[in-house]
Formats: structure tokens, C-alpha cells, sequence
């Protein structure tokens, strides 16, 4: 959805220049068709197969796009009140809607409690306790996965991993026959299904099949133990191609290998795909400021910050940057922000485009973990962003004011 036209980088239709100049940089630009498409790869994947597809929200929450997605069908993964308010906001069914995360409060249990969510992924038996005690207060049921641990090596970066046995996620596979049994005398606890994630940007499947394999033999093992599991939630989708040298497996071919291993228990999936279907979907936009050389290097300094993107400094991620309109001759630099902060980099020794302070700059696969992570460090106003549809584009969230950045504040 990213191309050149005539030298232009365009997002479908549109041309970043003429977004560039009209709403200020930094920027994110997202195309709704690249979104919308990626959506409806893992749901078609899936066929005739009961399936529910829970975007990861986590990953660009903006209301428009999570409009965009619930008007596709789609169902939320959330793990924060803030995000089921969000979700509501942008028109999200909560019928539709998963609860993960190791930490949910009392107060975010009763509120997701109260608008009637699908399920709830309980990550220990302390939390199944306390949502136990709350659903009661309220009178109410509370729909139970267990996520479990399934030791299985996601091989991706370590802070991104989540499915091995130091990990502070899930229950012990092997635990999780006893607990489901304990759990089952909860009396506002309904057990429907079993859950597990085991780390994101992962770009060989394998272990994902892995750990499904090991859900589904808990499921049957459960099942025939008298539990009524009704659904299993395989967590988060496929990684993204960063680099060109990289190769991300087709969604539909994941999803085929997936499907294999688990028509069998009759039960309905779901997965939370966050990246794969926002990442490659948004670039974000800055403005060449200045060029500067020093003894060994050669610094492009740039508008945006590590406080806009934070991927790179933080799990030494690459992202491609191009020019937005074609450029001859190539440097080798840093892309630097003005945080200051050494880690603050968009890419180091990168060999691009040989801009020139006030050229456009695009930064690619940024759609997913970009904005959401963004903050407010060095007092910068977080960016605006834009939703492009088509020809159509439109603001999604305007820039932050220096009044947004004083809001609430007391002297
Ligand atoms: N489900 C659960 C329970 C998760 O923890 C995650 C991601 C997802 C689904 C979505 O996974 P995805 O499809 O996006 O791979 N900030 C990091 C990524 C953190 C991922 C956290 N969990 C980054 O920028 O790489």
C-alpha cells in the first residue's frame, strides 16, 4: 500500500508529501485497506471453522481504527479497562471481546464484568479469586480461559518472548489439569476454555503450532475430565518483514497449519493478531531538521523521537526509511531525534536516501506498536494521525496541544 508514483511515496492513493505539508510531522499515516485486508486474511483463513478473530489492541488502539475493524467483524483482545472503554468507544461488540494480561484490577474486572465481555484470560489462581469474588458481588458469571505456560521457545527478541517457564505469564501446562479442577468450585467462575500466547514478532510458526499442539492436548485431557471447554485462544498473530530480507509466512498459510491441529477437539479458536494486521499498515512521517558530521559519523537529525517511536531504541528494531519524494545518491547515517537521549535513534549506520534538512522522510512498518507506545517525554506533543482510505484521507487524532500537555495538572 506504500509505493512510488512518478517519484511520490503514495499510502493507496494519497500523496504523503501533501499529508506532510498540510498536517505537520512527526505524523502516522495509516492505510485502512492494508488493515482491512490483513483483518480478513486470518478471518477467511479459518473457513467454516467457528472462529473468533480478537485484534490485539494493544497494538494501535486510535478509535478509528478499531472502528474500522469492529465494522469488519472483528472481536478485541484487551488487557486494560482503558482499553474496553476505547473499544466501546469506537463501536467494539463486548460480546466479542477477550480480557488478557497478569495484572487486571478488582475495579477492571467489574467493569468489563458489567459489559457483558466474552472472556476473561486469568493468568493465576490469585487472580481467578479475586474475579471469582467480584463476579459475586455483581451477581454474575464470570467466562474463564486459563492461560497457560506451554514452554515453548517463541525465538524472538527476550523482551518480547512470553511462553517459557521464567516467563511471568500463564500457569504451568502442567499445573493446569489441578487448577482447572480447583477452579471449577468457584461458583462465579465459568472454565470455557484454555489459552496461550507465547511471544510476538515471531516469523517462523513453528512454535506456535508447537504450543497449539500442547493446548490442544490439555483441552482434550480437561475435556475428558467433565470440563465444558468450549474455545481455545492461541494469543497473538504472525510477525512482520522489517527488513527486506526478511519473510514474514503468509496468513493464510499459517492459519491452514494452525487449522490442521485443532479441528479435531470441536471447540471454537481464536487468536489476537496485533501486529501483522496494523504494523505494515502505518508509516510514520518526519522532517529532515538538520545534517551534521562529526568525526565519525554522519547524523541526520530528524523531528521525530525515540517518544514517538520507541521500537528501535527498545528492542533494537530496524525499520526502513524512505524519502517521500525519490532522491539521488545514498549516505550512510544515523537517523537521530531531538530527545535528549543517546538511545534516542530511529536507525544507526543506515545506507539511504542523501536528504537534505526540510525533505519528507517516511518511516516504514510502524502501524503497529508506533503510536500506542508513544509518550509525552521531553514534553513533545504526541503526533497526529492520519487514516487513509482509497483517495480519501482524514485526521484521526489531531496533534497534541502544549495545553494537552499541562491538562490536569495542579500548581
Ligand atoms: N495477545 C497477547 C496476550 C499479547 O500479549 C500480545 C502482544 C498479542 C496478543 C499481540 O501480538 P502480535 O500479534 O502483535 O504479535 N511492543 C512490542 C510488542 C509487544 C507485544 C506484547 N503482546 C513491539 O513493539 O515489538
Amino acid at each position: 500500500m506504500f509505493d512510488y508514483k512518478d517519484g511520490k511515496l503514495f499510502c493507496e492513493e494519497v500523496e504523503l508529501d501533501g499529508i506532510a505539508q498540510q498536517c505537520g510531522t512527526p505524523c502516522y499515516v495509516y492505510s485502512a485497506n492494508s488493515m482491512v485486508e490483513a483483518y480478513r486474511q486470518y478471518d477467511q483463513a479459518f473457513g467454516e471453522l467457528p472462529h473468533q478473530v480478537c485484534y490485539a489492541v494493544k497494538a494501535n488502539s486510535s478509535t478509528a481504527v478499531l472502528a474500522l475493524l469492529a465494522r469488519e467483524g472483528a472481536g478485541f483482545d484487551i488487557v486494560s479497562g482503558g482499553e474496553l472503554f476505547r473499544v466501546l468507544k469506537a463501536g467494539g461488540e463486548p460480546c466479542k471481546v477477550v480480557f488478557s494480561g497478569v495484572g487486571k484490577t478488582a475495579e477492571e474486572m467489574a467493569y468489563a464484568l458489567r459489559q457483558g465481555i466474552h472472556s476473561f484470560n486469568c493468568e493465576s489462581e490469585s487472580e481467578l479469586l479475586v474475579l471469582n469474588t467480584v463476579a459475586g458481588q455483581l451477581d454474575l458469571k464470570a467466562h474463564v480461559s486459563l492461560r497457560v505456560n506451554p514452554d515453548v521457545d517463541a525465538v524472538t527478541h527476550p523482551y518480547i518472548s512470553t511462553g517459557l517457564k521464567d516467563h511471568k505469564f500463564g500457569i504451568d501446562i502442567a499445573e493446569a489439569p489441578a487448577v482447572y479442577l480447583r477452579a471449577a468450585e468457584l461458583e462465579n467462575i465459568e472454565l470455557t476454555g484454555v489459552s496461550c500466547h507465547i511471544g510476538s514478532q515471531i516469523l517462523d510458526y513453528a512454535p506456535i503450532l508447537e504450543a497449539a499442539e500442547r493446548v490442544m492436548n490439555l483441552v482434550e485431557e480437561l475435556q475428558l475430565a467433565g470440563h465444558a471447554i468450549s474455545h481455545v485462544d492461541l494469543g497473538g498473530g504472525l510477525g512482520i518483514a522489517y527488513k527486506s530480507a526478511d519473510a514474514a509466512p503468509p496468513i493464510a498459510e499459517f492459519i491452514a497449519a494452525l487449522r490442521s491441529r485443532i479441528e479435531r477437539a470441536g471447540v471454537t479458536v481464536m487468536v489476537e493478531p496485533g501486529r501483522s494486521i496494523a504494523g505494515p499498515a502505518g508509516v510514520l512521517l518526519t522532517k529532515v531538521l538538520y545534517r551534521k558530521q562529526s568525526p565519525k559519523k554522519e547524523f541526520i537529525i530528524v523531528d521525530a523521537a525515540m517518544n514517538d517511536l520507541i521500537r528501535p531504541t527498545l528492542y533494537q528494531s530496524h525499520h526502513e526509511i524512505l524519502p517521500l519524494l525519490e532522491t539521488a545518491g545514498t549516505v550512510t547515517a544515523d537517523v537521530v531525534g531531538p530527545v535528549c537521549e543517546t538511545g534516542d535513534f530511529l536507525a544507526r549506520n543506515r545506507e539511504m536516501a542523501d536528504v537534505q534538512p526540510g525533505d519528507f522522510l517516511a518511516v516504514k512498518d510502524a502501524g503497529a506498536y508506533g503510536f500506542s507506545q508513544a509518550s509525552n517525554y521531553n514534553a513533545r506533543p504526541r503526533p497526529a494521525e492520519v487514516l487513509v482510505f482509497g483517495q480519501y484521507w482524514r485526521v484521526i487524532r489531531e496533534r497534541e496541544t502544549l495545553e494537552d500537555l499541562v491538562r490536569g495538572e495542579l500548581i
